[in-house]
């Protein structure tokens, strides 16, 4: 592998104040000719290809994506939201202007998936901050659960263009990332938050309605399907609903166990 020379070290230290740092970002740091690194920042979409240099798509290789046994391998959140930060694997990554990986506690006992990031998600690269995002750390409060106690993510870690629903093969290319964000957190129970992460969870097409007031599974883990906090900020009539639900995950952490988590 050539060395990396002074252009491509500026060039990448640059590319890195504007996103996360992360360990996929030092490995193009530590590694990327200038060539590299242009052809890098051009497929990303923050900069424009440098006069004169190759486009993309005219005989450079593409930046290589993200594979799924990569992901599965892991061995932490910090990695794993590294592979995000440089990931291509479907075309979100073109429109985006930060990747939300997710946050809350390493080991948290719940984990919080909605469906993708929005504008201001998108903006900060944080999960649930706008105002969904405050009903959200309201209601889990409701049940004792300052919002630095879970671990918030969605199903997709890009924002889709204006909002539009997750297609299909957004929503393949991210799933091992939920996964094995999974698998690292471990937690008791996942609230599932809207009808898109709860059907995806549960692979399944049935209305919420129907989902709610039993315990699923999701690759192993205890799954409870409630409302999104922004339905809730159009239908304020679904806040008590979403409470009992609550009150599900409530019963599950303080060892009610899923048998008698049933609301009627
Ligand atoms: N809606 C979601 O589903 N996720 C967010 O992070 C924000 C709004």
């Amino acid at each position: 592998m050539n060395p990396p020379d002074a252009g491509a070290r500026t060039l990448a230290r640059a590319f890195l104040e504007q996103t996360l740092s992360s360990e996929g970002n030092a490995l193009l740091l530590e590694h990327a000719t200038r060539e590299q690194v242009l052809r890098r920042l051009a497929s990303t979409g923050r900069v424009a290809p440098a006069r004169g240099a190759t486009p993309p798509d005219a005989g450079a290789s593409p930046a290589p994506a993200v594979t799924a046994s990569e992901i599965a391998s892991a061995r932490d959140l910090e990695s794993l939201a590294a592979l995000v930060a440089s990931c291509t694997r479907c075309t979100l990554h073109e429109s985006r202007k930060n990747p939300v990986f997710g946050e809350g506690a390493a080991h948290a006992r719940v984990v919080c998936v909605g469906e993708a990031p929005g504008k201001h998600e998108d903006d900060t690269g944080r999960p649930f901050v706008g105002r969904a995002g405050q009903l959200l750390d309201r209601l889990l409060m409701s049940i004792g659960l300052p919002r630095t106690s879970v671990y918030i993510c969605n199903v997709l870690k890009s924002r889709p263009p204006r909002n539009r629903d997750p297609l299909p093969e957004e929503v393949a290319a991210c799933a091992p990332y939920l996964l094995r964000q999974l698998a690292l957190i471990e937690p008791e129970v996942i609230i599932a938050f809207g009808a898109f992460a709860a059907r995806t969870l549960l692979e399944t097409k049935s209305a919420l309605g129907r989902l709610r007031g039993t315990v699923h599974r999701y690759s192993g883990y205890p799954v409870v399907a409630t409302y999104h906090p922004a339905a809730l900020l159009r239908n304020p009539g679904w806040i008590r609903p979403t409470w009992e639900d609550l009150q599900i995950v409530r019963g599950m952490l303080d060892g009610a166990g899923d048998r008698e988590a049933r609301i009627g």
